[in-house]
């Protein structure tokens, strides 16, 4: 059995449409995974029901090969970090980070050295008499995994811990964290609504869309081979570009009228006549003769130049390497390297 398994775990806020539908997943010891998806998707419910906070409507939770569907958030030996940090305003920096040992009645000196270690480890011996209100936000959110890492809890929960601090910080902390969670062989699993984010830190990564799951595997995995049109628009940025398509022998019609002749083997795969979505990364359309478009943006990025074209009613994103010279309401012309069929009314990959 995994560290972690969640069986047919389904949850429902009272009379309330299901929030949570059929999650099954196994998660592995010392495992950084990361739970990714938009807003009210049911992440934070399901690192809720995962820690006891709430419970389940049907199904089951084993952590570490016991049933602990029914067990309070005490009894399941893990930690957790929140996005707001939940810091005693008046506690002081140690007694924050003590505070869960004190009521556990750990013994004083073993508290000490839990203390002395983990402010050693986040760098925050200078701080430990401070008042949270006297801290940077990446301090405070150090002091919350500090509070996580004293409790030696062999799982620690993350609900978008890095969501309150500035873009540099967070890339920060994020590194911080990975390194964290390797050095101390945490499992930990991460919420998070950026894909940025899910990508960077994850060594698997399941994605979660109105409550059900979308896809779980490695960020590549995710990236080079999405089960659906949502994980594909959902993991990379720029995002994934998307039009409308039909197919008639070997001949594919956009919905803006241009026409590709695709190789004989791939139409033999798709279905005739169909609707579909044909799927392009940004970095895989290349200047070519295939498709007529109009530029109406351009981002020069130094490193990089993100152009925005309309294609009759699909707006698309360019992304070539380097800085390249495009203009605002030229005409560009351009063909497709690498490209992706999603079935038109499942939304699964072709
Ligand atoms: N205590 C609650 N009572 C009723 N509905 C809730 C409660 N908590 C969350 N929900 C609903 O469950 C859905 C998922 O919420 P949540 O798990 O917080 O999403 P996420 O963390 O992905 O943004 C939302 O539609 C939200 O309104
Ligand atoms: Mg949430």
């Amino acid at each position: 059995m995994s560290f972690i398994e969640l069986q047919h775990v389904h949850k429902q806020y009272s009379n309330e449409q299901m929030v949570l539908k059929d999650i099954t997943v196994a998660i592995e010891q010392g495992e950084f995974f990361v739970l990714v998806g938009p807003s009210g998707s049911g992440k934070s419910t399901l690192l809720r029901v995962i820690a006891g906070l709430d419970d389940t409507t049907d199904g089951n939770v084993y952590i570490n090969g016991k049933d602990v569907t029914k067990f309070s958030p005490r009894e399941r030996d893990l930690s957790m970090v929140f996005q707001n940090y939940a810091l005693y305003p008046h506690l002081t920096v140690a007694d924050n980070i003590l505070f869960g040992l004190k009521r556990k009645g750990i013994p004083k000196d073993e508290q000490q050295k839990r203390l002395q270690e983990s402010i050693a480890l986040l760098g925050l011996t200078a701080y430990v008499k401070r008042k949270p209100k006297e801290l940077s936000g990446g301090q405070r959110q150090r002091v919350a995994l500090a509070r996580a890492i004293v409790s030696h809890a062999p799982l620690c929960l993350m609900d978008e811990p890095l969501s309150n601090l500035d873009a540099q910080l967070r890339t920060q902390m994020r590194t911080e964290i990975k390194a964290l969670q390797k050095k101390l062989g945490l499992t930990t699993i991460y919420v998070t609504h950026d894909q940025t984010e899910a990508m960077t830190m994850g060594d698997r990564i399941m994605v979660i869309n109105d409550g059900e799951i979308q896809q779980v595997g490695s960020p590549l995995t995710l990236y080079n081979a999405p089960a659906n049109q949502f994980v594909a628009g959902f993991i990379g940025a720029p995002k994934m570009n998307f039009i409308k398509a039909t197919l008639t022998g070997v001949t594919l019609t956009l919905a803006e009228g241009s026409v590709l002749t695709l190789p004989t083997e791939l139409a033999a795969r798709l279905p005739q006549g169909e609707p579909m979505h044909l799927g392009v990364r940004p970095e895989n359309i290349v200047r070519g003769k295939a498709i007529t478009t109009k530029v109406v943006n351009v981002e020069h990025l130094g490193h990089e130049t993100h152009s925005s074209v309309q294609l009759g009613e699909a707006l698309w994103t360019i992304k070539w390497p380097g800085q390249q010279s495009v203009v605002v309401g030229e005409q560009l012309t351009i063909a497709l390297q690498q490209y992706v069929f999603f079935d038109g009314k499942t939304g699964k990959t072709l």
